[in-house]
């Protein structure tokens, strides 16, 4: 195992009828004014925004609602611009990955003195010093942004999806109430399901390196989404199967996984490029790109394929056969859920985009990505082609 160091901040609230809780904590921070930031408007429908603006009685806010799926860079300048203009020293993101995401932007853009997207470019020196703290209310469990520092911002005119981090970005605390999933469209239920079983991937699916508590720990996550899968699309109010859908997100991505182990990450930052360029939801690009990089990635992967392939997928027989089975498996529990796993099965317009993608990342300096630093821009065009 490499050396590590563990820091998470956030203090997590889990479960039924805790929103009393936000007035508490919010109190504990000393705040004079919030901002509340929302999405399209499913909190004004399922009546999450009413129950959160019963506690926020006792605070002076302020609302910024509008925040798209896969937030747009231009629409968080301009909450960042009412942070500034309202003198803001807090903010409560109600919502899914990308209002948290979107959050994390507004509170270290808010306190940067030069152009933010300079940060996102990772120009050399540019970084989010200092944040605003904030805290979040999840509606949806999918990415683990309600339990970590990361966060993705689009910016469409670029086409270009860029990541974001620091140690001030984490969420003082996350409200997660299971029970938000029964009033999810079946389609941000499976996304879920699948971004939560490709962040436990993207940290189990490497090489062995004597981790061997990260590996059971990847793999019970792993187990519980196929366990639990099946009874939500049944029935998205079976609050037991919601609230391990919801925990499993949370540890997937709240940094656990990763202390001292070698992590990938490359499907990720492939599917990004798929998001950026068609619009196609983030869960679905994992889905489409995993299996074909797994493939590509066979020789490199081969022990904890095989591992994978015997322990969650319950595989038996030849070492060769079991791996790939376990890629098989992989992709049709994906298209179990109902997600397609092919570029064409969302997009007539796929001639450009093997060489765009690797020319992009050749251009950033990303000649050698993954757990081994092995999978080239030629072999990124070669796993983008396949997954056409
Ligand atoms: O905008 P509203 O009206 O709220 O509707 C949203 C949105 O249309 C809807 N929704 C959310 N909660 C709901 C609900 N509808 C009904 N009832 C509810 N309770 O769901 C739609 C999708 O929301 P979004 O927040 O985009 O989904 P998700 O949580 O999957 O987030 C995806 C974003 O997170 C980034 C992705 O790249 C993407 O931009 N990621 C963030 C990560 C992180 N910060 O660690 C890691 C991930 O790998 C991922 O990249
Ligand atoms: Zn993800």
């Amino acid at each position: 195992m490499n050396n590590f160091e563990a820091y998470n901040p956030t203090r997590i609230v889990f479960g039924k009828d805790q929103y009393h809780r936000i007035n508490e904590l919010m109190t504990e921070q000393s705040i004079k004014k919030v901002l509340l930031v929302y999405g399209g408007g499913s909190i004004k429908k399922n009546g999450i925004y009413d129950q959160v603006m019963a506690h926020l009685a006792n605070f002076s806010v302020v609302e910024f609602g509008g925040v798209e799926a896969n937030p747009e860079y231009s629409t968080l300048m301009k909450a960042v611009e009412i942070v500034k203009k309202e003198s803001i020293d807090f903010i409560l993101a109600v919502g899914g990955g990308s209002v948290i995401d979107g959050v994390k932007f507004i509170v270290g853009a808010a306190l940067y003195d030069g152009e933010p997207w300079d940060v996102l470019e990772r120009k050399p020196g540019c970084k989010f010093t200092n944040a605003l703290p904030f805290g979040v209310v999840l509606t949806l469990p999918a990415t683990g942004s309600e339990a970590n520092s990361s966060a993705v911002i689009n910016r469409s005119e670029l086409k270009m999806k860029r990541t974001l981090g620091g140690p001030n970005l984490f969420p003082i605390f996350s409200i997660c109430n299971p029970q938000v999933v029964a009033s999810l469209p079946k389609r941000q239920i499976v996304n879920g399901i699948v971004d939560s079983f490709m962040h436990t991937l993207e940290q189990y699916l490497t090489y062995p390196s004597g981790n061997l508590l990260q590996q059971r720990q990847a793999e019970s996550i792993l187990q519980t989404l196929v366990e639990i899968a099946p009874k939500i699309l049944e029935n998205p109010s079976d609050y037991e199967a919601a609230a391990n859908l919801m925990w499993c997100s949370t540890h997937a991505l709240n940094g656990n996984l990763r202390a001292g182990v070698p992590t990938d990450w490359c499907t990720h930052m492939i599917g990004h490029e798929l998001t950026a360029f068609y619009g196609i939801d983030h869960a679905r690009t994992l889905a489409i790109i995993a299996p074909r990089l797994f493939e590509n990635q066979f020789d490199n992967k081969f022990n904890l394929l095989v591992q994978y392939g015997k322990r969650v997928w319950n595989l038996s027989g030849d070492d060769k056969m079991i791996a790939n089975q376990a890629i098989t498996k992989t992709e049709s529990f994906f298209q179990q859920l109902g997600i397609q796993t092919k570029i064409s099965d969302y997009t007539t317009n796929t001639a450009f985009i093997a060489d765009e993608i690797k020319n992009r990342f050749i251009d950033r300096g990303w000649t050698g990505m993954g757990e081994r630093k092995a999978i080239t821009p030629d072999d990124v065009k070669e796993i983008v082609l396949n997954a056409i």
